[in-house]
């Protein structure tokens, strides 16, 4: 008991002096505190800073979107749904002409040669096995002179085959190129029965096409070379790189390769509406995919696992270009070869998919 009350005598001003230590130490540390965060908000110089110091190791090194605040614009994404307007167009020729085919050539303003390439070979066939085809080139704006502008006009006013829209075309904006396309033959093709978007710089054997064509199901029918299961490509060096921030899933569903694919006529309105609810990777034929998945709809490989060929063989054989109906070529001077060489398998006796070809 003594004890005790000596101890706590004796301990009284130690413990007074101890509280107003913490409580000095406490008043310090808040004080500090608020003066910091006024003078960071108010001096806000070495925030800026940091920002541009992180911009810049941000654009040297790899885009890694996890560090972009969700409100930038991400450079896997582009802008669609949005108003898009036709600044070229042939508003009445798909309509009065009723094509049962038409094809639908994605092109850069300034390639000229890639369109009268095609207009001397495969776009010269506007009437096979009895059925009439139209070929649309689908251009964006380009961003450079106002001659190759002049050019692309004098040209839509010879060939009436133009079609432009008013996005940047680049190769990031193909996606939007494919949507704006599906707006156009939505609207402007109600007596076509199929569409194909194919690169130009692609062999099209037009009679197999439409062999092949006479044969398929009227609707909900969507093939090409189907890729099914592939991998998302998550090498930032790669052409094709999305990272896991913008899709998480390792693998893409089915979808046909960009360089050659054939739909019925009354797919383009679905995939419009389901674009609303599939945010637009920049990878075009991913997103068409990831719309038909959307849709349920599945899609359907072709009757011969050979007729969209994805590589041009080295050695093309007596009857290659009769028995196919894409093959992937380097440029616009191989097309012009290709197309003399498939007359000449025609004369010499090759079958095509439907025989007799007929070129
Ligand atoms: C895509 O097109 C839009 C609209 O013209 C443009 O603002 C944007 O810069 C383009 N993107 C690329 C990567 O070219
Ligand atoms: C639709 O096209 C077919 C030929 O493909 C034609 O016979 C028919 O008259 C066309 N219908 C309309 C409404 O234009």
């Amino acid at each position: 008991m003594l004890e005790s009350s000596i101890s706590k005598s004796e301990k009284a001003p130690w413990t007074r002096a101890r509280r107003g230590l913490c409580l000095l130490i406490l008043v310090l540390m808040t004080g500090t505190l608020i003066t910091v965060y006024i003078w960071s908000s108010e001096v806000s110089w070495p925030l800026n800073i940091w920002t541009k110091w992180s911009d810049q190791s941000y654009s040297n090194k790899t885009p890694s979107v996890d560090s972009i605040p969700a409100a930038e614009p991400s450079p896997f994404f582009v802008t669609y749904p949005h108003q898009y307007t036709f600044i070229l167009d042939e508003p009445h020729r798909c309509l009065q002409e009723s094509p049962f085919l038409v094809l639908m050539i994605p092109v850069a303003p300034h390639n000229r040669e890639a369109r009268d390439t095609i207009r001397n070979t495969w776009g010269k066939e506007t009437k096979v096995l009895g059925r009439v085809i139209n070929h649309y080139f689908l251009l964006g704006l380009n961003d450079g002179t106002e001659t190759v502008k002049d050019q692309v006009l004098q040209e839509s006013q010879k060939h009436h085959d133009i079609l432009q829209s008013d996005f940047l075309d680049s190769y990031k904006n193909l996606t939007i190129k494919t949507m704006v396309m599906f707006e156009w033959l939505s609207s402007h093709c109600p007596n076509t029965s199929y569409a194909m978007k194919v690169d130009s710089d692609m062999f099209l054997n037009v009679h197999n096409l439409v062999g092949m064509l006479l044969e398929a199901p009227r609707q909900l029918y969507l093939t090409g070379q189907v890729a099914r299961g592939a991998a998302v490509l998550r090498d930032h060096t790669s052409k094709w790189f999305l990272p896991v921030s913008a899709y998480p899933d390792p693998s893409y569903p089915p979808y046909a390769l960009g360089l050659g694919y054939v739909f019925s006529l009354d797919l383009p309105k679905k995939i419009l509406e389901a674009s609303a609810h599939v945010k637009a990777v920049y990878i075009e034929d991913v997103y068409v995919g990831l719309c038909m998945r959307h849709l349920g709809i599945p899609l359907t490989d072709p009757p011969r696992g050979d007729l969209f060929q994805t590589f041009k063989p080295h050695a093309t054989s007596d009857c290659h270009w009769t028995s196919v109906i894409t093959t992937i070529l380097y440029n616009s001077n191989q097309l012009s070869g290709a197309w003399g060489d498939y007359q000449t398998q025609v004369q010499s006796g090759c079958n095509c998919y439907i025989s007799p070809c007929a070129v």
